[in-house]
């Protein structure tokens, strides 16, 4: 496994990946080590007394500066031209992080969300255009695509995140609601095909158009979770559906790129109070089903508890170092990145037999650095 970092060395030089280690300069040290370490080699002149502070004030600043060089902050190319990237799903989490961090950049972003008034904060931002639309309706994503299009008139759209999606356990595989099968599957999968089928001719006006969706460590062939269709089910169905889209972008246009990204746990309404809510899920289909929903619910927050779910401005970087690329350190696209995934490797003493089979993490051996994007 070969891991490419989409920050390189040549961001170490950037004045944030020197921040980043000046951020770790303590006064109070400093202090120490100027003024209290010549005191105790004690006898000194005044004369010397400062030349040993300086010099102590040098390497001090030089060490944190070499921390920062050491230990970049991750950050795409700061250079280069702003672009016109649509983001689903951009007013909570994930998306709203990736939003904002892109638009910051001076990047063109549109987004969309089904609360009004968080679309309505969005909007706010500088950079940014929201749309409130719930794409697994097929009215909203028609007028959704009509609404983008108007917008950017003959501009192309060079990126598109399909980031919008939910995460629903609890539901027995033997008793589920058909509505809930449908719900996950509309907005999960199909919308996603749906958005990029009607944004393509939009995305093949850029010369490099990229394609982002987002995944989860869930879509791994061996994850069995009792108790957890809809999620895994989507995201498995998902990654395949990045797989033919990716083989025909290459034969359509090959400067495009298709990148699917699965990501582990982070921080965002998606991960909040999951063994809770999976168990009233699962109470609402009553006995023999609702048995299940108390241990369901132990082995559920055991799980979390071993987790350790990322900042989203991380995966946040991740995606904007996609976006624009670092070029020196080129990453490579058209292909399937994890980020995060060494979270799912603290499940492993969990495995909570007969309930949910995360047996496949094993395979995930090794320690790999967060958020970093594995090829
Ligand atoms: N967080 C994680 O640990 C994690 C792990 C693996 C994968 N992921 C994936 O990352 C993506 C983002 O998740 P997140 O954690 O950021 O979740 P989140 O905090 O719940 O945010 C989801 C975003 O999608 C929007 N959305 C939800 N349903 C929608 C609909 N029907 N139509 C339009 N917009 C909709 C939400 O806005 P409204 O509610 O206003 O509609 C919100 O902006 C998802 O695809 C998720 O599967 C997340």
């Amino acid at each position: 496994m070969h891991a490419l970092a989409p920050w390189g060395r040549s961001i170490a030089s950037t004045p944030k990946g020197v921040w980043s280690g000046a951020r770790g300069f303590r006064p109070q040290v400093f202090t120490r080590r100027c003024m209290v370490a010549p005191a105790l080699v004690g006898g000194m002149k005044q004369q010397n007394f400062k030349t040993f502070g300086s010099v102590c004030a040098v390497v001090s600043v030089s060490a944190a500066v070499w921390k920062g060089l050491r230990n970049p902050l991750p950050d795409e190319a700061s250079a280069g031209q702003s672009k016109t990237v649509l983001v689903t799903g951009g007013t909570t989490g994930l998306g709203l992080a990736t939003v904002q961090r892109l638009a910051k950049r001076g990047d063109h972003v549109i987004t969309c969300g089904r609360n009004a008034q968080r679309v309505a904060e969005v909007n706010q931002l500088p950079n940014v255009t929201g749309f409130v639309c719930d794409l697994a309706k097929e009215d909203d994503i028609e007028q959704f695509v009509y609404q983008v299009k108007a917008h950017l008139g003959e501009r192309p759209l060079d990126a598109l995140v399909n980031n919008a999606g939910a995460s629903r356990g609890g539901d027995p595989v033997l008793a589920i609601r058909t509505a809930e099968l449908d719900a996950a599957w509309n907005l999960n999968v199909r919308a996603v095909a749906i958005v990029t089928r009607d944004m393509w001719p939009l995305l093949t006006r850029s010369e490099t158009p990229l394609i982002i969706n987002v995944g989860s460590t869930c879509s791994h062939p061996k994850f069995a979770g009792a108790f957890s269709l809809t999620y895994p089910l989507t995201k498995a169905a998902l990654r395949s559906y990045s797989n033919s889209l990716r083989q025909e972008v290459s034969l359509l246009k090959p400067s495009a790129q298709v990148v699917h990204l699965t990501t582990g746990a982070f921080q965002t309404g998606l991960t909040t109070d999951v063994p809770k809510k999976y168990a009233e899920v699962l109470s609402s289909y009553g006995p023999p089903f609702a048995d299940f929903a108390e241990v369901l619910q132990q082995r559920t927050a055991q799980g979390f508890a071993l987790l350790k779910p990322k900042c989203p401005d991380e995966f946040a970087a991740s995606v904007a170092a996609l976006v624009h690329p670092v070029t020196e350190h080129k990453v490579r696209l058209s292909r399937e990145y994890r980020l995060n995934v060494s979270t799912m490797e603290r499940v492993v003493p969990w495995v909570p037999q007969g309930l949910l089979d995360y047996s496949w993490v094993s395979d995930c051996k090794g320690r790999v650095p967060s958020c970093a994007l594995i090829a």
